[in-house]
């Protein structure tokens, strides 16, 4: 371990990422300081009440209970840490460009209390050079005289919310670090929280690798988007046609259209590789073909579903099944159905949601199953959903999630 022989992690950012990793160390025999600069947030956490799904109050609780873990706002706890984290958002702004804002202000908070000997890894995902070009010198410039040396590596987050399967300690983790002894230092962190550690050569390749898995989801779903609407078009079930091809044993992996693409990774990740790209005198052309093609899915959706509807009906009323980007969270950054909402009431539909799993959403509310429309659109298949209830009264349902086969008042996508 570190110099420090400390085994307390520090861990910037206390979301979807930083409050499962914490957890997940905890299991490993670390103390953890979850920093959040959002002070409800803190609270909310030191209450046992988790923010995030995966994580259960009773497990929370636990660890704040038996002091394994708290929140704090005070950035001045990292002094303590042998081991910080970074896991803070990395959005894009309106330029539709990464906005690394909160990459920066993460850097400034801890730098002044980094100690002698600590590893710092960004675990945020962001374009080849981030940690390079952007962490370190801010570390650098401001950390206190007497810390010497400090570790640095780039360790991508591949946390899927909501997957039963797949968590921070059975998903191997890749690590690349900014030289041999930083490397050593993160490759035993990350050792003792998961179970297969992945060594890379350097931090961009981390970064880059990040990009590119994310990225290759973005460009597998547009041509399975785009795929639908020739299918659709003529006549053909597109959901029969990938399920015929995915016979194949090899060399085909299924993708499965839907309202779009949404949350924080997929439709943002692969902007930071196409703006990369362009910094470099490149272009990224494929992706953003790939992006525009997801980003004219809602319409595409939203046209699918009024012509589900009776013509002498003017205003239809349309309720949305599912808002959150996918199922199992109630996360709806980024979520496609924000724009499939714009299109109907663009179209003159009322528009009504329910999510059993989201209680407010755009300053709106949801309203029960009781609430009678002309079409339903199955946007996302939430656990605990009644949809069987909305298929029993006989409305016309599109479904956006391939989840409901065999009613005639279901058209799939
Ligand atoms: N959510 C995912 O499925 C997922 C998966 C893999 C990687 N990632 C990446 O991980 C990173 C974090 O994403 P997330 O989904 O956990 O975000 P999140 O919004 O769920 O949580 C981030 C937390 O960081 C806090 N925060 C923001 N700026 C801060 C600062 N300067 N100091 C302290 N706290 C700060 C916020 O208050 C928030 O609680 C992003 O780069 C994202 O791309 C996310």
């Amino acid at each position: 371990m570190s110099a420090q022989q400390s085994k307390i992690l520090a861990i910037i950012g206390q979301g979807y990422v930083g409050l499962p990793l914490a957890m997940a160390a905890v299991d490993a025999g670390w103390t953890v300081i979850g920093i959040d600069n959002f002070e409800a947030k803190v609270t909310q956490i030191n209450s046992g009440s988790s923010p995030v799904e995966d994580i259960s109050d009773s497990k929370l609780q636990a660890a704040v209970n038996n002091g394994s873990y708290k929140a704090t706002s005070d950035f001045s706890e990292v002094a303590q840490a042998s081991v910080i984290t970074i896991c803070v958002p990395t959005p894009l702004d309106d330029k539709r460009e990464p906005d690394i804002t909160l990459l920066h202000s993460a850097a400034s908070g801890i730098a002044p209390y980094v100690s002698n000997e600590t590893l710092v890894v960004s675990e945020s995902t962001s374009y080849p050079g981030t940690l390079r070009e952007v962490i370190i010198p801010i570390i650098n410039s401001y950390k206190p005289k007497d810390s010497v040396t400090i570790y640095f590596a780039s360790a991508p987050e591949r946390v899927d919310p909501g997957n039963s399967i797949w968590n921070q300690k059975n998903t191997p983790r890749l690590v690349g670090g900014i030289n041999e002894s930083s490397q050593i230092k993160a490759l035993e962190f990350y050792g003792t929280i998961c179970d297969a550690v992945v060594s890379v050569s350097t931090p961009e390749v981390a970064e880059a690798a990040k990009l590119l898995e994310n990225t290759f989801r973005l460009v597998n779903i547009a041509l399975v988007n785009e795929f639908t609407q020739l299918c659709s078009g003529n006549g053909i079930n597109v959901n029969e046609v990938i399920d015929a091809a995915s016979s194949k044993p090899y060399g085909f992996m299924p993708f499965r259209p839907g309202v779009g693409v949404g949350g924080h990774c997929i439709p943002v990740d692969p902007l930071y590789l196409t703006w990369w790209a362009r910094q470099h005198g490149g272009t990224a052309g494929f992706i953003e073909t790939a992006d525009s093609i997801n980003h004219a899915m809602p319409k595409y959706v939203s046209q699918r579903a009024l012509d589900l509807v009776d013509s002498k009906v003017k205003n239809p009323k349309v309720l949305i099944l599912g808002v959150a980007y996918k199922p199992g969270v109630g996360d709806v950054r980024e979520t496609p159905v924000s724009e499939l909402r714009e299109h109907l009431k663009t179209a003159g539909a009322e528009v009504a949601w329910h999510d059993p799993l989201v209680t407010v959403w755009e300053d709106s509310k949801p309203v029960d199953l009781t609430w009678e429309c002309d079409v339903a659109i199955l946007a996302t298949k939430q656990p605990g959903m009644e949809v069987a209830r909305i298929i029993a009264t006989g409305v016309q349902i599109l479904d956006c999630t391939n989840s409901v086969k065999g009613p005639t008042n279901v058209t799939s996508l």
